[in-house]
């Protein structure tokens, strides 16, 4: 088995896997430990890695199948199954910073991604991190009294909520004939391999709580996301070149950060992976 190390980067969120060559083939001793310890630790970033797009979507499908994006029109140029992210589209005047308020992704989806994953391609020269929370750490820590009044509910997630706290760049004719069916999912969610419980909230896609006013709605989700996003449960990744970034929807909400000079680039490839009907 391939030899690599994999060291956690905080006490409760992310692990750092140094020594493996993601261009070349990894074995199955290696599948199942970096299989394991996503579960265990959410997010791993895989350092000094150097992919173009076709090797980076081969890579991605060491931890899973790839699920393809709402927004087609956003691929890497010849690449119709590689997106990207970067800080070039402007709106309106305004510019777009994809995934600037903290979500999980593409929960309106009746099956969301297990998992999404970034590779730097062009970074600033300081700034613009991800932040990632721990929901799991933030359902445990709740009052009793607030588990269960949430335990059970259920919510409406659609492509863009009208409470969304951002505007989404908009889709193309193709891409909003491809949309799902809305997603209907528990607020809280119990992890298929790791087994914990975990929030699943996302106020971009929300758009009510199933039984409730939608005042009471928002005023629930509004104190969960201030509990959910305190600093003791959050890991921030500070970009490198050679940084491959791996999150699991299931157990963390993530942000982009618009804390750096416009004029330089910040692109990053992206995949998700194929998940499961939360429950
Ligand atoms: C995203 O939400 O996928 C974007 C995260 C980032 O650009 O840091």
């Amino acid at each position: 088995m391939a030899s690599f190390t994999i060291t956690p980067l905080t006490d409760h969120t992310g692990a750092e896997v140094v020594g493996l060559d993601f261009t070349q083939p990894i074995d199955a001793g290696a599948r199942a430990t970096l299989s394991r310890a996503f579960a265990e630790h959410h997010v791993l970033v895989m350092r000094d890695q150097h992919f173009d797009p076709d090797q980076f979507k081969t890579a991605a499908q060491v931890f899973g199948e790839l699920q393809p994006h709402d927004k087609k029109e956003r691929h890497v140029p010849g690449h119709p199954d590689v997106y990207f992210v970067s800080n070039d589209e402007i709106v309106n005047g305004k510019r777009i910073i994809p995934g600037e308020t903290f979500h999980t992704d593409h929960s309106n989806h009746p099956r969301p991604p297990k998992a999404t994953t970034l590779f730097a391609v062009e970074l600033p020269s300081s700034g613009g991190d991800t932040q990632y929370v721990n929901m799991h750490d933030a359902y445990d820590d709740l009052p009793e009294s607030t588990k269960q009044r949430i335990d059970g509910l259920k919510a409406l997630h659609v492509y863009q909520s009208k409470y969304s706290p951002r505007a989404l760049s908009g889709l193309n004719e193709e891409s909003r004939r491809n949309l799902p069916p809305p997603g209907v999912h528990p607020l809280v969610r119990t992890h298929p391999e790791n087994g914990r419980k975990a929030l699943f909230l996302n106020p971009v896609r929300m758009e009510s709580i199933v039984g409730m006013a939608d005042e009471d709605a928002l005023s629930l989700i509004d104190e969960l996301m201030r509990h959910a996003t305190q600093k003791k449960y959050e890991y921030r990744h500070q970009w490198r070149y050679g940084d491959w970034v791996l999150w699991d929807n299931r157990s963390v909400m993530h942000q982009a950060n618009p804390d750096y000079d416009m004029r330089e680039r910040r692109y990053l490839y992206r995949l998700m992976l194929k998940g499961e009907v939360p429950a």
